[in-house]
């Protein structure tokens, strides 16, 4: 169910990434070099790795239940897993070198573009300083572009299960690098991550105002299966005017929603192999087909594939082709409704597109 071969077609298509948490990236062995860098223990609460082996062992949970849906409570969840990865991320070299890591992996899996999730709540609660986070992240905005042509640009995001003040106070800590006049240009936009039980959109009304008087898009999170999921969706579009949803798989059972979502024109962010990792192939995959045939717009996206099984974006496109019966044009349309969903400068758009209208399909 995890990994597949990727074939040739959908290796060689240009892409745009819009859902994957930068942190969600930090490769074992990059995790590694950093614990011995800054002398951190690399540990999973009482749980210490002592060689690599131990710490690539600890990679082979799958982090797929959901304590607060009835799930296990004895294993790591994966927000507990992604959150102890981030415990050797300390200098601002360190966050660099994380967003540099997936820059290059980005060239070579034909990735042109990418709006990488970031927050700096997770790192400041440790007692890291927002600029280490802030200008790491800014370098290889820059360097990325320059040494491996992958474009990017950032979204902050607010973590939803801390207090909206304390997300408040992130916010401003980190507007002076918002992309706005006098800004260092490093995020464009703001959406919501971490966990979302009983953590509606709503909560974070006046946050998302206050970001669009800004000028930066907005986004949230609305994961596939979650308690009040349904609500959250129609919060999100009709009550604080989201511009894209992560996730929103669930808009399938309510009609309104999805007349929602068409009328606003606003897309969805999927992850198929973070679905799959707890939905059968026959219940998950048939929903692509539905949602293509309901005139919704979507695109093919990672979310965190280093606590995924190592599917990137390339492995999630191949799943939405392989298991969903999708043919290479509607591959490319959806390839093209990424570049569509983006906010990148026109030209950076004009140059993907007239890439993906020299791919022939036959
Ligand atoms: N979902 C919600 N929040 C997150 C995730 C995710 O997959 N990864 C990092 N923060
Ligand atoms: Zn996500």
């Amino acid at each position: 169910m995890d990994n597949l071969p990727i074939s040739p077609f959908i290796a060689s298509l240009p892409k745009v990434e819009l859902h994957i948490h930068i942190e969600g990236t930090l490769q074992p062995s990059l995790r590694w070099k950093l614990a011995q860098r800054n002398s951190v223990p690399l540990k999973f609460k009482d749980q210490f790795y002592n060689t690599y082996e131990e710490l690539l062992n600890s990679y082979n949970v799958t982090y797929n239940h959901r304590p607060e849906l009835g799930g296990r409570k004895d294993v790591p969840t994966f927000l507990e897993a992604y959150f102890a990865g981030c415990e050797v991320l300390l200098q601002e070299q360190d966050f660099y070198d994380l967003a540099m890591d997936y820059l290059k992996r980005c060239k070579e899996m034909n990735v042109r573009y990418v709006e990488p999730f970031f927050d700096i709540q997770a790192h400041t609660r440790r007692g890291v300083a927002a600029e280490h986070v802030l200008n790491g992240y800014l370098r290889a905005q820059r360097d990325g572009a320059e040494q491996h042509g992958v474009r990017s640009n950032w979204i902050f995001c607010f973590l939803r299960d801390e207090p909206v003040e304390d997300g408040e106070a992130a916010y401003q800590t980190a507007l002076p690098w918002a992309a706005r006049s006098g800004g260092h240009g490093l995020f464009h936009a703001v959406g919501l991550a971490s966990n979302a039980y009983e953590r509606p959109p709503i909560l974070f009304k006046a946050a998302f105002e206050r970001a669009k008087a800004h000028g930066l898009h907005i986004t949230t999170h609305c994961d596939f299966g979650q308690k009040d999921t349904h609500e959250h969706i129609r919060q999100a579009i009709f009550e604080v005017g989201i511009e894209r949803i992560d996730h929103g798989l669930d808009v399938l059972d309510r009609d309104e929603l999805i007349q929602g979502l068409n009328a606003r024109g606003v897309g969805l962010t999927l992850c198929p192999h973070a679905y799959h990792r707890r939905t059968a192939t026959e219940v998950l995959f048939p929903k692509l087909r539905q949602l293509l045939d309901r005139g919704v717009k979507f695109c093919i996206n990672s979310d965190d594939p280093v606590y995924m099984h190592d599917v990137w974006i390339d492995g999630n496109q191949e799943k939405a082709y392989h298991y969903g019966g999708l043919s290479k044009a509607e591959m490319l349309q959806l390839a093209r409704n990424s570049v569509d969903m983006c906010w990148a400068d026109e030209h950076v758009k004009s140059e993907i597109y007239a890439e993906l209208d020299a791919i022939r399909t036959d």
